[in-house]
């Protein structure tokens, strides 16, 4: 119940806060958070994405979204997965049981630092998967370096 009124939020912020779209291939629902890219530089929301990839998701996920032997690649998986597909395996977590391998993605239903950027997080790694953004820190708009 928490989360999808979080959720909600989260949508109506990001719907604000647009004005360049990203992202066109894969399964796009109205309403999925986009990114900004321009001459290679990121908005916030996308650097703030960037960010928080790095702290929660990397160490099983690989740099930059691309994958490790642990976990798939993330710039893979978006190709295909909604806005919602992905909430809802990072909200519940998932464990695959049909490989010989037991490998586990956490549920991170209760871990705000996570959960509250969501859409954030979706809009790098979607940016990174439509191949808008090379690997590495992204540039910010407004930033001279
Ligand atoms: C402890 C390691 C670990 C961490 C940390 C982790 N994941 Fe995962 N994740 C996995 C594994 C392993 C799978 C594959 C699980 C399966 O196939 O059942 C997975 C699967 C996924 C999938 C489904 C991919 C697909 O193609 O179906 C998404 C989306 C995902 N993770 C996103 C994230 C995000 C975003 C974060 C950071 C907030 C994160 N993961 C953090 C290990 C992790």
């Amino acid at each position: 119940m928490r989360y999808k009124s979080l959720l909600a939020v989260s949508a109506l912020v990001g719907a604000g806060a647009v004005f360049a779209v990203g992202g066109s291939s894969g399964a796009k629902a109205e309403n999925d958070p986009v990114y900004v890219v321009q001459d290679g530089r990121v908005d916030q929301h996308t650097f703030n994405g960037y960010r928080r990839y790095g702290e929660s998701c990397h160490r099983c996920h690989g740099p930059d979204g691309s994958g490790s032997s642990y976990a798939p690649s993330l710039t893979e998986s978006l190709k295909k997965m909604s806005f919602e597909d992905f909430s809802n395996v990072i909200v519940n977590g998932r464990q695959n049981v049909t490989k010989s391998q037991n490998n586990v993605m956490p549920a991170f239903g209760t871990t705000e630092d996570v959960i509250l950027y969501l859409d954030d997080i979706y809009g790098y790694l979607k940016a990174r998967s439509d191949d808008k953004l090379p690997r590495g820190r992204p540039k910010r708009l407004g930033d001279d370096s």
